[in-house]
């Protein structure tokens, strides 16, 4: 392996260098393992082992087809073997009782005042905090330092998780500042709270496990905890997890007068606390605050199960002290279920815009949390194996949010005898073409393309959405309509639509539901639409992977519709420097290239685009918002390095803004590079090819602060 390749940015390697890498790391991190595992005797530090390790994940994720069946990021189920080292909690994890209506929380007060001996006018203050679905960790602070992290386990012993909580973004502080409510630190401390995904991190992080054609997660609190539970950490900080801290096991060293106090004590000291926590002055303030959450439950980020009480004098904790496994001091107001039971009655395969073939489950319709649930969604045809989810089954469907509920078990025991197995299809339920499954994906794909009328009608309804064509006045149905009466086919054909009106003995105002205005109306809003911007021309094709985002590089990358075209011509018949080109766009890569290439070498797809574009006024070019007074228009700008200032993804959309070209690499194209600390291969290549390098300093005074 030369050292030079093993320093290039891994954005800049090209298929072949990528390649080779993986087998090169391959073949070199399985040697370290037999050093370190199989002989004790390590050749290089853990440090530059991990690094090793993260230059492989990171040239995998950006190359998916490249993954070796020996990839050394696949190596995780052997390790899981040798499992975890144990530790023993020094103060013992308990568990909380559960109340679940508004009298049991009563009777908890009741039980309390009795205990204590308070009157009745006696206020007993508490803390009233989600209960947050996750998994429970202890850390352990020795003298201010972070010294180990664990598991709750069986609560007295649990597993040793530290490496991996040490790669979380916003997790917990390594060192125990003076500078708290306390003015000092104790000697030792067992902060305790929860690891926990957000909703929508855990659902787009299904999507990927999904389209990977890996393991998909039933819920939130299942992700977190598969992804905390991980031997090789790498795979842990490529997970979204976040974490709130509420508690204390041991303390030695300090004290605190109430809970609210150690709860801000605990901010303080840099843990991410709960912002929905409340202070509470009566019983009446804490139903409210149920009251309160269980209102908004479906709207917080993450999942709760329910709200957590705990009485805030912890002279009171103290004395109210435990039994058996669960503190008097505190319990649990549990939330209805989310979860409900109903049968499958159907499956039924849709067919997206792209060709995906997707499961869809029709269930009974059933309550759940109070909204009505007829449909879930099953993911792609691993997960139906996986699960073995057959027509006729009862199922328990669980609702997260306001996203479509999914199946989280399977009741064998009510299984009719009559069920058979699922059978996916290898054809495309609506046009009957054959479905095709790539290497790497899990999504079966029709290959009908524009032939397939589900396909061309959900291009057809992208084209004229708003952030596309915006055509208004057609709405889903009449596009499906209009395909199926042969009216509509391509995106051209909308625009065909009025002169063939014209000529027609069954013009759209004879049809039921269209009177003379509203076909008018209609005409207006396509006339309307004959000039376009390039972007959003682009964009409404529709092309896989090809979003706004990206829609907009490729308009400001090519300028207009004819280079654009060519370029793509180009990169369908293979010259590679079309195809350089196009990778080299900030955020292209070769997945996104290659969807563009498949589109442009069907030719179906450019006489489709030609007709449409005969049909317009104009595609204009790409311009910039108001870049008169900008010092960078027109520039080629790499970024390198640290910023400081700004995150990398403010900078470039600063500089986009005022009309520059952001790359990802720098080659002879390049007018100026900013580089910030660390930078490296790429200030090396500037320097080489005697691009202007400038500082982010300079980069700010450039674009005017
Ligand atoms: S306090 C001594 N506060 O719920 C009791 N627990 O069912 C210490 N949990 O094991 C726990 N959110 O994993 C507390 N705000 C919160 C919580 C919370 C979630 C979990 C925790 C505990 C379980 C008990």
């Amino acid at each position: 392996m030369s050292a030079s390749l093993r320093k290039k940015p891994v954005t800049d390697l090209t298929q072949a260098e990528a390649e080779k890498e993986l087998k090169n790391l391959a073949g070199e991190i399985a040697a370290h393992d037999v050093a370190y595992h199989g002989e004790d005797a390590p050749t290089i530090t853990d440090a530059e082992y991990d690094a090793l390790c993260r230059r492989n994940n990171a040239i995998e994720a950006r190359f998916p087809k490249l993954i070796r069946p020996d990839s050394p990021s696949k190596k995780v189920g052997a390790a899981v073997a040798s499992g975890f080292k144990k530790v023993k909690h020094v103060t013992p994890m308990l568990s909380l009782d559960n109340v679940f209506n508004d009298d049991d929380v009563r009777d908890f007060d009741a039980r309390i005042r009795r205990f204590l001996k308070l009157g009745p006018d006696e206020k007993i203050e508490m803390t009233a905090e989600p209960k947050i679905d996750g998994l429970s960790f202890s850390a352990r602070y020795e003298k201010g330092k972070l010294a180990v992290v664990a598991t709750r386990g069986d609560g007295v012993e649990g597993e040793d998780i530290t490496a991996n909580m040490r790669t979380l973004k916003k997790g917990l502080p390594e060192k125990l500042t003076s500078s708290d409510l306390l003015g000092r630190v104790p000697s030792l401390i067992e902060v305790r709270g929860e690891v926990y995904m957000t909703k929508s991190d855990f659902f787009a992080m299904n999507e990927a496990q999904a389209k990977k054609g890996a393991k998909i997660f039933a819920n939130p609190r299942n992700a977190a905890a598969g992804s905390i539970r991980q031997l090789d950490a790498n795979i842990t900080a490529e997970r979204p997890l976040k974490i709130f801290a509420y508690s204390a096991g041991a303390v030695d060293g300090a004290e605190w007068s109430t809970h609210w106090e150690f709860l801000g004590q605990l901010a303080a000291w840099g843990f991410p606390t709960n912002p929905d926590a409340k202070l509470c002055k009566s019983l009446d303030d804490v139903l409210a605050a149920y009251r309160s959450l269980e209102g908004r439950r479906a709207k917080l980020a993450y999942d709760i199960d329910g709200i957590v009480y705990k009485v805030n004098r912890i002279d009171w904790q103290k004395r109210l002290g435990f039994v058996s496994r669960a503190p008097r001091w505190a319990t649990a107001h549990k939330f209805p279920a989310q979860q409900a039971e109903t049968v499958l009655e159907k499956i039924e395969i849709q067919v997206g815009r792209t060709g995906a073939l997707t499961p869809v489950a029709r269930l009974t319709p059933v309550t759940v949390g109070g909204v009505v649930v007829s449909n879930a969604t099953l993911h792609n045809q691993d997960e139906i194996e996986r699960k073995d989810v057959r027509e006729g089954d009862t199922v328990v469907i669980q609702r997260a949010g306001d996203v479509i509920p999914q199946i989280v078990e399977v009741k064998l025991d009510k299984r009719p005898k009559s069920a058979r197995k699922f059978k996916f299809p290898d054809h495309c339920p609506v046009c009957g073409s054959k479905a095709h499954r790539e290497a790497d994906e899990a999504v079966l794909r029709c290959t009908g393309g524009l032939f397939c009328k589900a396909q061309a009608v959900e291009r057809l309804r992208h084209f004229v959405s708003r952030d596309a064509f915006d055509i208004e006045g057609i709405g889903e149905k009449n596009i499906e309509e209009f395909f199926a009466e042969g009216l509509v086919k391509t995106p051209a054909d909308l625009f065909k639509l009025e002169a063939r009106d014209k000529k027609t003995l069954t013009p759209l105002s004879a049809r039921e539901g269209w009177g003379a205005q509203s076909v008018k109306k209609l005409f207006e809003a396509i006339n309307a639409r004959r000039t376009i911007t390039l972007e959003r021309f682009i964009y409404a094709l529709g092309i896989r992977l090809i979003g706004q985002a990206k829609a907009r590089l490729l308009a400001q990358n090519y300028g207009s519709f004819k280079e654009w075209r060519k370029a793509m011509l180009d990169v369908a018949k293979g010259k590679a420097e079309a195809r350089a080109q196009l990778e080299g766009i900030e955020s292209f890569g070769a997945s996104v290239a290659e969807e563009l290439e498949a589109f442009f070498a069907e030719k179906q797809n450019v006489e489709a685009i030609d007709d449409l574009y005969d049909q317009l006024e104009a595609v204009e070019d790409f311009v910039q918002a108001d870049t008169s007074n900008s010092k960078i228009a027109g520039l080629t700008v790499v970024f390198t390095g640290n910023l400081v200032s700004m995150a990398r993804s403010e900078a470039k959309a600063k500089a986009q803004s005022l009309g520059a070209k952001v790359a990802g690499s720098v080659s002879a194209k390049t007018n100026l590079v900013v580089a910030g600390p660390g930078a490296g291969s790429k200030l090396k290549e500037a320097e080489k090819l005697g691009v202007k390098v400038i500082s982010e300093d300079d980069f700010i005074e450039l674009i005017g602060g």
